[in-house]
């Protein structure tokens, strides 16, 4: 990781990220999250204030050093025990059948082998377990398709690889998750290439 991405991001993800208009989706995105759960792209703990009483333990999933430094107030404050567990989605340091939910915000994104994450929360998830997400991605409206395509290779640059055009319900679906429940939206105040955002929750087979 060079200097930008190392020292920098981390940062700007904490202060973008945690603006308030987000709130109401990191609400949401975590409601039935319960039991043992693990977070992938933790990042600086912005969903710690979310997190449902039902959850009893956080396996935080988090690379940049940085990013889990600024999440320790939150961390130290937070209700549920949390614990930095793994530093790759794509490859995950837990058993087969360990978790009860998962989660993920505007990580799925970024992970290069997002396939991979996927198949790897899959499989460490209990069987029914879910995977509880949020992300932003391409948009329904052609218009707008253009204008990801056109700025994705900036985004990629200047965001830690954040891809502007991944299908997240497609991808969850075709990792072998049933959708639950799935909304597709543009987020109110962020720009529409930024904004196309799906919420959603996939469940592992029983
Ligand atoms: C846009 S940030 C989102 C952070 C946080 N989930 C949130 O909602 O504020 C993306 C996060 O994914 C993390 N990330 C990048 N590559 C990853 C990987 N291979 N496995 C897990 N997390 C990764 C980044 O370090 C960063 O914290």
């Amino acid at each position: 990781m060079g200097f930008y991405d190392d020292r920098i991001l981390p940062r700007l993800i904490d202060v973008t990220c945690g603006a308030s208009l987000i709130d109401p989706l990191r609400k949401r995105v975590t409601a039935g999250l319960h039991g043992d759960v693990v977070e992938i792209g933790f990042g600086s703990g912005l969903n710690v204030p979310f997190y449902p009483a039902a959850v009893e333990k956080i396996s935080a999933v988090e690379p940049a050093d940085i990013g889990w430094r600024l999440a320790g107030k939150r961390v130290a404050e937070s209700a549920v025990p949390i614990e930095r567990s793994g530093l790759d989605g794509q490859s995950l340091p837990f058993d087969d059948d360990t978790f009860d939910s998962a989660l993920s915000t505007f990580t799925l994104c970024t992970i290069p082998d997002v396939m991979a994450a996927l198949q790897e929360v899959r499989r460490v998830l209990k069987p029914g377990g879910t995977l509880h997400f949020v992300e932003h991605g391409i948009a329904p409206d052609p218009s707008v398709q253009r204008w990801q395509r056109r700025l994705e290779p900036i985004q990629k640059r200047v965001a830690g690889g954040c891809h502007l055009t991944r299908d997240t319900a497609q991808l969850v679906t075709d990792a072998g998750f049933e959708l639950i429940e799935v909304d597709s939206f543009y987020q109110h105040g962020t720009p529409r290439p930024y904004g196309a955002a799906t919420v959603g929750v996939g469940r592992t087979g029983s």
